[in-house]
C-alpha cells in the first residue's frame, strides 16, 4: 500500500519468484495500478527495465511516485493492455522477458466513491477505468433493454436473479447514483437470498463494471500479444479474480501450449501444430491461507504462468 493509493499487491512473493527465472530485458506490467508488483520486480531484477501500462490516469500518477527511485529503468504509458504491440513498436522494443497481468480493479478504484465502482459509497454511476473515454455505467444501466441487462448480469456476475434485477432496473429509470442502483438490486432479490453471499449488489456491480470496461472482450487478444512479444525463456503471469477471467486465461494458455493441436489424445501429432509456450506447474496457484485472511481481495485470486519455448514445429 502506498500513500493515498491503497492497494496491497496480491501474491507478491509468488509473482517475484515467477519473474526471477526470466532472461534480463524488459518486464511489462500490463496493469500497473499502484505500482506494488512493479516495485517488487524492479527491486529484485536490477538487470531488467519495466514498461508499465494502465488505462487509469490516477493509477499511473500513483505508480510514477512509487517507482520514482527506479525512474531510469521505468517507462509508463496511458494505454489499454491490448495495445501492447503498438506501445512496443513506438518505443522500438522488439521483445520482452516477462509480462504480468493483475486483472480487474484496484482497491483504490473501489474506495474512491466518485469513480462509481462501489455499492459501499454513494457516487455517480460511472465505473470507467479510463475516465476520459467510452460509455459509462449510466449508459449501460439506463440504455440497455431487459434482455441485454439480464445477459450481462448472468454472464459477468453469475447472478441467479438476473432477470428480476434487470426488470427492476428498467422500471426504476433513470438511475443516476450507485446508492440508487444498490437499493434497486437489494429490493429485487428475495429476502431469504439476501442473507447469504455478501452484499446483494456485489454481483450486479461486478457485472456492470466488466461490461463497461469490456474486460473479458479484450483479454484474449491482449494475452496473445503478450505471448507473441516474449523472447524464449520469457514468461507471462496472470492473476485473475473470477471464473470468467480464469476460463479465458486457461483457454489461451492451453491453445498456445498445444499450438492449437486437435489430434486425438495419446497419438503423435500429425497436424503440424507448433506450441509457443509451456505451462508452468502447478498450472493454477492460489494465495496462502495467511494472505487470504489478511487481504480479502486476494481470496479469489488464481495465478497461471506460461514460459515461451523455442518453436519446434511439433506439438507435445
Ligand atoms: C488490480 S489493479 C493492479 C494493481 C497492481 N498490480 C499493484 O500492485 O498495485 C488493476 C489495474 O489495472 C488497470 N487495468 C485494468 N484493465 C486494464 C486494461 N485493459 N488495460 C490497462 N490497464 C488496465 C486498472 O485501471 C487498475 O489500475
Amino acid at each position: 500500500m502506498t500513500g493515498g493509493f491503497r492497494h496491497e499487491p496480491v501474491m507478491l512473493a509468488e509473482i517475484i519468484e515467477v519473474f526471477d527465472g526470466v532472461p534480463a530485458g524488459w518486464l511489462v506490467d500490463m496493469t500497473l495500478g499502484g505500482g506494488g508488483h512493479a516495485r517488487g520486480l524492479l527491486e529484485r531484477r536490477p538487470d531488467c527495465r519495466l514498461l508499465g501500462l494502465d488505462r487509469d490516469q490516477e493509477a499511473l500518477a500513483a505508480a510514477t511516485t512509487v517507482l520514482a527511485p527506479f525512474e531510469e529503468r521505468v517507462v509508463t504509458r496511458h494505454a489499454r493492455f491490448d495495445s501492447l504491440h503498438d506501445v512496443m513498436a513506438a518505443l522500438a522494443i522488439s521483445s520482452v522477458s516477462g509480462v504480468l497481468f493483475d486483472l480487474g480493479v484496484s482497491s483504490h478504484q473501489f474506495d474512491e466513491g466518485d469513480r462509481g465502482f462501489s455499492y459501499r459509497f454513494d457516487g455517480p454511476l460511472d465505473m470507467r477505468m479510463d475516465a476520459s473515454t467510452g460509455p459509462s455505467a449510466t449508459d449501460v444501466v439506463n440504455g440497455y433493454g431487459v434482455d441485454e441487462l439480464t445477459r450481462v448480469l448472468r454472464e459477468f456476475g453469475d447472478e441467479r436473479f438476473a432477470y428480476r434485477i434487470a426488470n427492476a432496473i428498467v422500471a426504476s429509470r433513470p438511475v443516476r447514483t450507485t446508492a440508487q442502483l444498490a437499493e434497486i438490486v437489494r429490493d429485487a432479490i428475495p429476502a431469504p437470498a439476501r442473507r447469504t453471499g455478501g452484499h446483494p449488489a456485489k454481483r450486479t456491480f461486478q457485472a456492470i463494471r466488466i461490461e463497461v470496461n469490456q474486460e473479458l472482450e479484450i483479454l484474449p487478444d491482449a494475452l496473445g500479444q503478450a505471448i507473441d512479444a516474449l523472447s524464449v525463456g520469457g514468461r507471462v503471469g496472470v492473476l485473475s479474480y473470477h471464473s470468467g477471467e480464469d476460463r479465458i486465461v486457461k483457454h489461451a494458455f492451453r491453445e498456445a501450449a498445444t499450438g492449437g493441436c486437435a489430434c486425438p489424445t495419446g497419438l503423435p501429432c500429425g497436424c503440424g501444430a507448433s506450441p509457443t509456450v509451456r505451462i508452468m506447474r502447478p498450472a493454477k496457484r492460489v494465495p496462502s491461507a495467511g494472505e487470504r485472511d489478511r487481504n480479502p481481495r486476494a481470496s479469489s485470486a488464481i495465478l497461471r504462468v506460461v514460459e515461451k519455448v523455442a518453436v519446434t514445429g511439433v506439438a507435445q
